[in-house]
């Protein structure tokens, strides 16, 4: 079992990470016994692990029921987080009651959002059930919702009590979702910590074999780096906690140019990943070894690294204009300066940013 301390300022938590930790937690009977919990999931999720989540709530003395929502993207919005306010509600919540954000990062989010300002702020728990969930979204407090105009445009910062994370659980996960995953867990090792890239490298048949040990490790090394983001700048008021969106700012536009249609999102931050790279390289930081070195792994792990023709770098280009990382119509770009650390660039040429996505282009 590994156990991860989130050390904020005002109210620290633990990340609990091994096989079985859903229903061996001792912290999780100290939180839940004697109150009421309302289990927020998406349909999937629900069928598969819905019903041992009850047991081991009732188990912990806990009064609970399980609201399930449609899988997927497109419940993130106004209507499902309004329906589970009024369903919080009727299910008799009160401010000693908590709620479990049990699935991917759209639960999490979701239900964290409702967390957050149900009754002005409830205690809740994250179960995350995809690897991104356990390596990004679970942890550090961002809760939200979509809406029509954007991503992610309405939310709070809202920390959980308790993560809880069984690596067993991905065993269910489809393939893609664990390769989307594991484009955020590239993303530690070239923000971060080069033993872990490396690590990464050595390991690559245990990963696609979904050996737990490995994933066991990944993923409390993962959570371990972004918990020391979050506690350095949990507000994202620094800039510090900014380098976790390596890769992002090409990946949204990606995904914004191909209309959400053609990648998952963690195969666009593949190739936005693979752009910034080249950029750092064309600012003469990145050493074109280190950049090759992160191109073999994301192709070994089964992740895209080019893009089709047909679409056009300078879509591409327009498109980076639109995250919210811009500031006064400038962008604001994670780059390496090798592997296990990044800066912020905020004056890279525009020709040298087109020549970076020409290059991923085939
Ligand atoms: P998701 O929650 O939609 O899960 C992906 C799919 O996997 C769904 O169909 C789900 O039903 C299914 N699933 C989940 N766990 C399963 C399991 N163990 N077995 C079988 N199927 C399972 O998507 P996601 O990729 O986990 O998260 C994406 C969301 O996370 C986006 O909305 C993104 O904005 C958000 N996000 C938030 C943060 C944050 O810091 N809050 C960080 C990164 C991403
Ligand atoms: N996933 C980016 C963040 O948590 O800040």
């Amino acid at each position: 079992m590994h156990k991860i301390k989130v050390n904020l300022k005002e109210r620290g938590y633990d990340i609990l990470i091994g096989k079985g930790i859903v229903s061996g937690s001792r912290t999780l009977k100290d939180l839940v016994a004697g109150r009421r919990c309302l289990v927020i999931t998406d349909s999937n999720v629900s069928k598969i692990y819905g019903l041992s989540v009850l047991r081991t709530l009732k188990n912990a003395g806990a009064e609970s029921e399980i609201i399930p929502f449609k899988a997927g993207e497109s419940s993130k919005n106004l209507e499902t987080y309004g329906k589970l306010l009024r369903q919080a509600c009727r299910a008799g919540l009160d401010r000693s009651s908590l709620i479990v954000a049990l699935g991917g990062g759209v639960p999490g989010d979701v239900a964290g959002f409702v967390a957050a300002s149900y009754m002005r702020g409830l205690n809740f728990i994250q179960i995350p059930t995809t690897l991104l969930a356990m390596v990004d979204s679970s942890v550090g407090g961002k809760t939200g919702i979509d809406l029509p105009e954007g991503k992610n445009l309405v939310g709070a910062f809202w920390q959980p009590s308790l993560v809880l994370i069984d690596p067993t659980v991905l065993t269910t996960l489809p393939k893609r979702e664990i390769r989307c995953g594991l484009a955020e867990v590239v993303k530690y090792g070239i923000i971060m910590d080069e033993k872990f890239f490396s690590f990464l490298e050595k390991n690559l048949n245990g990963i696609k074999r979904m050996e737990q040990k490995t994933y066991g490790e990944i993923i409390a090394r993962c959570c371990e780096l972004k918990a020391k983001v979050v506690c350095a700048d949990e507000r994202e008021t620094t800039g510090l906690r900014a380098i976790l969106n390596y890769g992002h700012t090409f990946g949204h536009a990606v995904e914004t140019v191909t209309e959400y249609g053609k990648y998952a999102h963690g195969e666009a931050v593949s190739i936005g990943m693979c752009m910034a790279a080249n950029l750092a390289v064309l600012n003469h930081k990145f050493a074109p070894e280190m950049a090759m070195r992160q191109f073999d792994l994301l192709n070994a792990l089964g992740l895209p690294t080019t893009l089709d023709s047909g679409i056009k770098p300078a879509q591409i280009y327009k498109a980076m204009f639109k995250d919210k990382k811009v500031a006064n119509g400038k962008l604001r770009l994670v780059l390496p300066d090798r592997i296990g650390k990044v800066s912020i660039v905020k004056d890279a040429k525009p020709e040298d940013v087109m020549r970076a996505i020409e290059e991923v282009v085939v």
